[in-house]
């Protein structure tokens, strides 16, 4: 077993034990929700867009703060078992793979489960992954509008016999470019090399 997949496993586990903790039914899982067709329907001008939300550390900011760097736009929730801790070990993996090259691209990571992931709940969270992953999270409002530009789909999940939920949504990697215009997208389980190896094309 490669150390990748060691961390990858290391890092699910104790997501599945967090969410053992919480009291989250093993059958409570993240189930995901289709994604988008294919790259020729998701033009450039149809994912992406302007947005305001807070970072991790409570920092207010808009998409024109991260122009001039290629970007790796990736949603989800702390909470996740699985799904959202592969996703972000891949992305900081490929960040990592390419080097002192993979510094000029910030990777971040927008909540859909902005009433649990405060400021401070993903704060503690990105930095197990990258050291340079940010953050955000929003009102429901923020969420529902950024979420709409990148044409990502999420819904609350809840268990019928507790308080407990969940999270559907759709789990995508956008690349955008140094303009902020959509480059491509990763599906879940594309390998790190395959990663760079794209975001490399932008370098
Ligand atoms: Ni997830």
């Amino acid at each position: 077993m490669s150390r990748t997949k060691l961390a990858v496993t290391a890092i699910a586990g104790l997501a599945i034990g967090a969410a053992a903790a919480i009291g989250v039914s093993p059958a409570l899982r993240e189930r995901l929700l289709p994604s988008p067709p294919t790259t020729r329907v998701m033009g450039q001008a149809l994912v992406g867009g302007p947005f305001q939300l807070t970072d991790h550390t409570g920092r207010r900011v808009t998409e024109k703060d991260f122009l001039g760097r290629p970007t790796l736009v990736f949603f989800g929730f702390t909470f996740c078992p699985d799904v959202c801790p592969s996703g972000l070990q891949v992305i900081g993996a490929a960040l990592d793979k390419l080097g002192p090259k993979g510094q000029a691209v910030t990777p971040l990571f927008i909540t859909v489960d902005p009433e649990r992931d405060t400021p401070a709940q993903l704060a503690a969270y990105v930095k197990s992954f990258h050291p340079r992953l940010v953050g955000l999270t929003g009102t429901a409002d923020e969420i529902r509008a950024v979420a709409k530009a990148y044409r990502v789909h999420y819904a609350k999940a809840e268990d019928a016999k507790s308080s407990a939920y969940t999270m559907d949504h759709s789990a995508l990697v956008f690349l955008m470019d140094q303009k902020g215009q959509y480059a491509t997208h990763f599906r879940p389980g594309t390998s790190v090399d395959a990663m760079a190896a794209e975001i490399a094309k932008l370098l």
